[in-house]
């Protein structure tokens, strides 16, 4: 089954950086993961799904080692131009094979992009996550909860593709994630703690999100 892929997250970043614009939303992500993180002795990270970086180099700034990785070269440019000498960043697809050693992170973290696909893809996506992190590391991230749907259906009306998980008109692809999805997404994961939070838009401060903010031991 499809989902939005490489040329629809390029034709994003270049709208936004044609606009003078550019996706951050200034630590609200990374913040609630340092003290977890420091805690859990990290020192290497990997971020899926990093768009043009923001949050990479916020890490990197906390001293951790950070590789980055998103399938928009278009974002990925950005990012290296701006923070290229404080973390690693290359254009790759998460939902294929990523070219790292099993266990050979502290932690993986990935904000608001791992729920862009159906369910099959997106078990094989969580399984990759389960293959990076090494024993006793940590996976931070936050991901659309159920709760959502109807607020972003609101203004952008979809069409449902396989139960919570839907094509919007401009081709981009959400998936909604119940509790007990992720929790069995995150099965053979320890310390699971998954809280719901809803966020203010960015600029306008109105209720924009429903997500989930998850952190899971291996
Ligand atoms: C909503 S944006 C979030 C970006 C960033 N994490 C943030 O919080 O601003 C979703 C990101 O996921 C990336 N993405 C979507 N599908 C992907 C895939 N298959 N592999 C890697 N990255 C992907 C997009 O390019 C985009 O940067």
């Amino acid at each position: 089954m499809a989902y939005a892929g490489a040329e629809f997250w390029d034709q994003c970043f270049r709208q936004r950086r044609e606009s003078g614009d550019d996706l951050d939303w200034a630590g609200l992500w990374t913040m609630p993961f340092l003290v977890p993180l420091r805690e859990a002795g990290v020192r290497t990270i990997l971020e899926l799904g990093c768009g043009t970086g923001n949050d990479a180099a916020r890490l990197a700034g906390e001293g951790y080692s950070v590789t980055a990785v998103d399938v928009s070269d278009e974002a990925i440019g950005q990012a290296q131009a701006r923070f290229g000498s404080m973390a690693r960043f290359l254009t790759a697809d998460v939902t294929l094979r990523l070219p790292f050693p099993d266990g050979s992170f502290d932690a993986v973290m990935s904000n608001v992009a791992l729920h862009m696909f159906p369910d099959e893809v997106t078990r094989a996506v969580f399984a990759q996550v389960g293959r990076l992190v090494r024993a006793g590391g940590l996976f931070v991230f936050h991901v659309n909860s159920l709760q959502d749907r109807a607020l972003r259906e609101r203004s952008l009306p979809a069409r449902e593709l396989e139960p919570d998980y839907v094509a919007e008109e401009s081709g981009q692809t959400v998936h909604f994630f119940s509790e007990a999805y992720l929790r069995e997404l995150l099965a053979g994961w320890q310390q699971v703690q998954l809280v719901p939070v809803s966020v203010p838009h960015r600029k306008t401060g109105r209720l924009f999100k429903h997500v989930w903010r998850g952190i899971a031991r291996r």
